[in-house]
């Protein structure tokens, strides 16, 4: 899980040598993981963009400075956040190339640049421009990887402004490190408060897993009781997680029969779960023709099949509370496809279209229903591919590093939390901006 290009392009004495040689030169990322601070900005400068028509600037920089922000627009810039909402002729689009390059060009290294797209773009020309700030978003957001930053972009309309406030604070933070030229839909929702985590039940499965056991220790520390599930043959290390984060453990295949009633049996105390994080998942590879039937049976098994029994024994047990969050792990080989791995692959792009259909049926109990797509990330899985195969699919995305754990962690912690109630339905790539699938 050694990354030694990132290690010598970041020596004084070897980056030199790295740029002789035209070695792809990846900067350290700024992360924050701590937990969520209700001053998430403080001692940090951004400045909020103003486009013509826009309705949206106002909302941001009251967001921001609630967050402890400096909008004096001094000084180097940890965030830009640009308000493209009115920018529905083509005309207008030139307010882009005017005004962004002099602001972008302020941001530190790891700078965020967020911009945001009319949701509610009536007509052809106003839908198109709409798309246009898409596509610049991810073009900046290649050219920003090559200082450790990243762009991202959130369609919204007027009526889903409330809910922006949560998105806003993870895109313009270092807690969104890995994840860059994304674009997300925000839909109207109420206000909700940023900390009330306290106290709520998490299920995490695959819990001593490389993701799994961050996204354990990251929710426990928000202030959650994380129930741990795992296969019994992990129970010494799930029983020693579950203690170190006050949660329980609960050793148990999800693929056996009665998994969901174990899984709501064990939440029942405290009154049902509040976050469900679906992450354990298992990858058999082998190409098509050489597959064996248990290799198939097995990923689908693990990956979409037992997500579905547990859910189906929650929700008969009515176990899922209001206003909950279930968060299911997918991959960008379920986006982009990866040879050798059409049962994973499978198994990855159900669940992406399980988490749009299940959100539509949960919306009027305030449940979201998301999915986390994660690229190459740094975990023991992907220290055991060959070198060769690990560098390229390492570098292929626009930050030139693989991510961490920590950073697929962030972005489920994020889906988690109240504030995130806009979000529902929809793909959260973790990847860098992986050029797979994009
Ligand atoms: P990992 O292999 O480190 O952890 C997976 C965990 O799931 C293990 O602790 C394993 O014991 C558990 N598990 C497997 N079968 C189980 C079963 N039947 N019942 C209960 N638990 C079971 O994998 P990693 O890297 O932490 O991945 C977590 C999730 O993220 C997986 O769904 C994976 O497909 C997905 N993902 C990971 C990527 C990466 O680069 N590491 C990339 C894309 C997606």
């Amino acid at each position: 899980m050694t990354d030694r290009l990132l290690d010598l392009a970041n020596t004084p004495w070897a980056a030199p040598i790295v740029r002789a040689l035209r070695l792809p030169r990846p900067r350290v990322l700024a992360r924050r993981t701590a937990p969520r601070s209700p001053q998430e900005f403080a001692g940090r400068e951004v400045q909020v963009l103003e486009g013509l028509g826009g309705f949206a600037a106002a909302s941001c920089s009251e967001g921001l400075a609630s967050q402890g922000a400096g909008l004096s627009g001094k000084g180097s810039l940890h965030a830009v956040v640009v308000d493209a909402t009115g920018c529905t002729t083509a005309d207008s689009l030139a307010w882009l190339h005017a005004q962004v390059p002099s602001a972008v060009g302020r941001l530190a290294d790891s700078g965020r640049v967020l911009l945001l797209a009319n949701g509610d773009a009536q007509g052809p020309e106003a839908a198109a421009c709409a798309r246009a700030i898409e596509g610049f978003t991810r073009s900046l957001a290649k050219e920003a990887g090559r200082r450790g930053g990243t762009a991202n972009c959130i369609y919204l309309a007027p009526s889903a402004l409330p809910a922006l406030a949560g998105p806003l604070g993870f895109f313009c933070s270092d807690r969104s490190a890995y994840v860059s030229g994304q674009a997300l839909r925000l839909r109207e929702a109420q206000a909700a408060p940023a900390l009330a985590l306290q106290g709520r039940t998490a299920v995490v499965t695959g819990a001593t897993g490389g993701i799994g056991i961050v996204t354990a220790e990251r929710l426990a520390a928000d202030g959650m009781f994380v129930v741990c599930v795992d296969v019994p043959a992990t129970a010494a290390a799930l029983d020693a997680l579950a203690r170190r984060i006050g949660g329980s453990a609960l050793p148990l295949d999800i693929t056996a029969s009665d998994a969901g009633r174990q899984i709501a049996e064990a939440v029942s105390p405290r009154g049902g779960v509040d976050v469900l994080v679906h992450n354990a998942g298992i990858t058999r590879d082998r190409t098509l023709a050489r597959m064996t039937r248990a290799e198939w049976d097995s990923v689908l098994a693990v990956n979409f099949r037992a997500v579905l029994a547990i859910d189906r024994a929650l929700d008969e047990a009515n176990a899922l509370r209001p206003d909950a969050r279930e968060i299911c792990l997918a991959s960008i080989s379920g986006i982009a496809g990866n040879a050798g791995q059409t049962n994973y692959a499978a198994s990855k792009a159900a669940l992406i279209g399980y988490a749009e259909e299940r959100a539509r049926e949960l919306a009027d109990r305030g449940i979201t229903v998301n999915a986390v797509a994660p690229g190459f990330i740094e975990t023991a899985m992907t220290d055991r591919i060959p070198f060769m195969v690990r560098e390229v699919g390492r570098r292929l995305n626009a930050l030139m590093q693989g991510g961490q754990p920590a950073d697929v962690a962030e972005a489920i912690a994020f889906l988690a939390r109240a504030d995130a109630q806009g979000i529902s339905g929809q793909t959260l790539r973790v990847c860098g901006q992986s050029f797979l699938g994009a």
